[in-house]
């Protein structure tokens, strides 16, 4: 008998069969199933920088000569490096391998079997993910049109179940914003509110500002889009004092790491250079968007991110996707009832969106 067999009796029911988080496409499984070398594939499905990250994060990197000490558990020195970008106080900020991670915490620290947890979807997947993970209950609202937040549908979700709503602005994949007031009117309800800011870079819409008002509020931000650290892991949020000591209380020791530390001083120290990519980024947006406009089967959608959604109004967003795949373009597609017929693009150099809108005319129906 295998010392194996009969392993499927300990693994939780309810993780025997999760739903996981489909991450996008890496080239590298792209190998040997299209005909371009993988250097030249054009990765617009992660909405990472196309940029890269700044050339300081690559030169403290290779001068560091302790990656054998462990990074401070406590974050300080991180922490108000943080602090300082963000304009809060130090024992605002958590910081952690990327928001992803974050998000994770958060619903650990709220969530318990049965909890119910507001989103608004199409929105970022990994709200249900950690939820689930929990044993907790996603509730979604609907989005409206042009993927509005239903505010009122939002506060009549709301139970003495509910523990947390989460709200991404921009919204990831569909790149708009929640407009403040509705943020607001969100938040007076009392309930735990993370405010997803992923593409503040790229949006410069901020709730921070609101942080002493609303004891409720939670805000994410990463360095994974406008800093190009995504490889890195690099993500924090500010909280109120007390949420953020129950967080670092909860987290895993050591989750941020002495590269990640590295590159969070020498990005900062940078900021110029970098915030001239995320305005070039934002440049290239308005121009993609125009020519994404002018193709007959796209419907694009305004965004405030580093990426454009659009959805594909004749033919298959499924097959669109794998066409461009086949000539070395990846964009994101969803295998989600709400986002079938629909592509996301992120926003890459001006060169590449001269080889997709190339493609995407050539492919006309
Ligand atoms: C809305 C939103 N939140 C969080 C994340 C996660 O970012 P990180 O790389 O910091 O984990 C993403 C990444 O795509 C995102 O789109």
């Amino acid at each position: 008998m295998e010392v194996s067999e009969g392993i499927e009796k300990f693994i939780r029911p309810d993780l025997a069969t999760f739903t996981g988080y489909s991450a996008s496409t890496s080239p590298e499984t792209l190998a040997g199933k299209v005909d371009i070398p993988l250097k030249k594939i054009i990765k617009l499905n992660a909405n990472e920088n196309p940029y890269g990250c700044s050339p300081k994060v690559r030169r403290a990197l290779a001068s560091c000569r302790h990656f054998n000490i462990y990074p401070d558990d406590g974050q300080q020195e991180l922490r108000k490096r943080l602090a300082t970008y963000a304009g809060v106080a130090p024992e605002h900020i958590v910081a952690a391998n990327g928001s992803n991670t974050l998000i994770d915490m958060i619903v650990r620290l709220f969530v318990q079997p049965g909890d119910e947890v507001i989103t608004c979807i199409p929105t970022f997947d990994i709200y249900r993910f950690s939820t689930e993970l929990c044993g907790g209950k996603v509730v979604n609202v609907l989005r409206g049109d042009d993927f509005a937040v239903d505010v009122r549908a939002v506060k009549s979700a709301i139970t003495n179940r509910t523990k947390l709503i989460f709200l991404a602005t921009p919204n990831n994949p569909t790149g708009n914003i929640i407009p403040r007031q509705d943020i607001i009117e969100i938040l007076e309800t009392g309930i735990p509110t993370v405010i997803d800011e992923a593409y503040y870079e790229f949006s410069q819409e901020t709730m921070v500002p609101y942080k002493s008002h609303y004891r409720n509020l939670m805000v994410l931000r990463t360095f994974s889009k406008w800093a190009g650290l995504a490889g890195l892991r690099v993500g924090y949020g500010i909280f109120p004092p007390r949420i953020a000591s129950c967080l670092m209380a909860i987290k895993i020791p050591h989750n941020v790491s002495v590269a990640a530390e590295i590159a969070v001083r020498a990005s900062l120290a940078d900021l110029y250079y970098l915030l001239s990519q995320v305005k070039a980024v934002i440049e290239e947006r308005q121009r993609l968007y125009n020519e994404l406009l002018k193709i007959p089967y796209l419907k694009p959608y305004p965004s405030r991110a580093n990426f454009i959604y659009a959805t594909v109004t004749q033919g298959s967003a499924f097959d669109l996707h794998q066409k461009l795949q086949q000539k070395g373009i990846l964009v994101r597609y969803f295998d989600k009832p709400l986002l079938r017929n629909g592509i996301r693009i992120s926003v890459g150099k001006p060169e590449h969106t001269k080889a997709l809108i190339k493609v995407l005319k050539q492919l006309s129906p």
